[in-house]
């Protein structure tokens, strides 16, 4: 690997837009990664790979395999403490206890009765390569194992595989349908940061989603992540869905499933933002006044980032507010926070994003 090409090019990326990959591309690291053995360096280069060929990376870094945490801790350590502002030492803790009753949307906002609620868990399997080095092989592997997984269920559902040729192949009508609803990830050659880092390779062999029968839970096969673990609830009770997210998350543990787990950042993610708990609970809400009926997205964007949220579009990451500022609102840090302190933060959050819409 030339790690002067490799250093010219954060170079020229750092004033367009300064990504955390760019960011921890230091003097230090550049001299590191010439030490390492030839396999790592390309290993790392691979790592990079989203944020080198991405103008628009925040973040630009995809771990290739679980190990990749800890072999170039030197690189990505500082990247995940600034990304999900941890200070001093964290450890990684799980608290899966949120109560029902307590975030209530409709007391911040008397509107907000009946809200598409949703959270979700990235998650990998101990033993596998993580999505940017798979092969073929592995993909389709890794899906027939959790199809098995998936049978063991008891909660009714199906698996829609997006394999060709799959005896439970999902038709394009089918699949337009369940991305309609928001149920189903998007064409994952349409994202340039998910074909260049690897993780969009072989599309769509091995990708496919297990829906329950009423719809509310789902399980994503060979996204960014090899599973992302779903609920989407339309109420107003925070508590409902996270409940509801973890009864499906030990549907997988009891299916004999043992997640990929680092022992400090905790669940292990393909993308360093979704570390430690790999939970990102969201609402979809409206916010006309913010965002100026959705022609000043980047107004509702930055008031959400300062109080450590984000806005996304409607369509999931990278998509488009609407005419009336529908936005997908959700507490940015995933590592350092508890799954409970993850709903409790969107709640809180919530609480001062409404009141500064509703100018109260
Ligand atoms: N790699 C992209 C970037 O750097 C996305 C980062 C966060 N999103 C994600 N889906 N992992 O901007």
């Amino acid at each position: 690997v030339d790690w002067n090409k490799v250093q010219e090019r954060w170079n020229y990326l750092r004033p367009i837009k300064e990504s955390l990959a760019a960011k921890y591309y230091t003097n230090e690291v550049h001299e590191k990664a010439q030490s390492l053995s030839q396999a790592d360096q390309r290993r790392l280069l691979d790592v990079m790979m989203g944020g080198l060929c991405n103008q628009d990376s925040g973040v630009g870094v995809y771990a290739t395999r679980p190990e990749d945490y800890d072999a170039f801790s030197f690189y990505l350590e500082p990247l995940i403490r600034t990304y999900h502002n941890i200070e001093g030492d964290t450890k990684q803790e799980h608290d899966w206890n949120i109560p029902i009753g307590k975030y209530l949307l409709k007391e911040i906002n008397p509107k907000l009765e009946k809200v598409s609620m949703r959270a979700r868990v990235a998650r990998n399997v101990k033993g596998w390569n993580l999505p940017p080095s798979m092969d073929k092989a592995e993909r389709l592997k890794f899906e027939a194992t959790m199809e098995e997984v998936f049978a063991k269920f008891n909660i009714p559902g199906t698996y829609h595989s997006q394999t060709p040729g799959h005896k439970n192949e999902l038709s394009n009508e089918k699949a337009e349908e369940f991305r309609k609803a928001h149920f189903l990830f998007n064409d994952m050659t349409t994202d340039n940061h998910l074909t260049t880092s690897g993780v969009a390779n072989d599309w769509p062999h091995g990708r496919g989603i297990w829906l329950s029968e009423d719809k509310t839970k789902m399980i994503w096969v060979g996204e960014e992540d090899q599973l992302r673990i779903i609920s989407i609830v339309h109420g107003n009770d925070l508590g409902v869905v996270d409940n509801s997210l973890k009864d499906l998350l030990t549907q997988m543990e009891k299916g004999g499933i043992t997640f990929a787990e680092h022992p400090t950042y905790g669940i292990i993610t393909t993308c360093p933002t979704n570390m430690g708990t790999g939970k990102r609970q969201s609402i979809l809400g409206q916010f006309p006044n913010i965002s100026k009926k959705g022609t000043d997205e980047k107004a509702l964007k930055e008031l959400a980032k300062s109080f450590n949220l984000q806005a996304r579009g409607m369509g999931g990451e990278h998509s488009a507010m609407d005419e009336n500022g529908t936005a997908d609102i959700s507490p940015s840090a995933r590592f350092g926070v508890t799954e409970a302190t993850v709903a409790q933060r969107l709640y809180d959050g919530l609480v001062k994003l409404y009141q500064i819409e509703l100018g109260k």
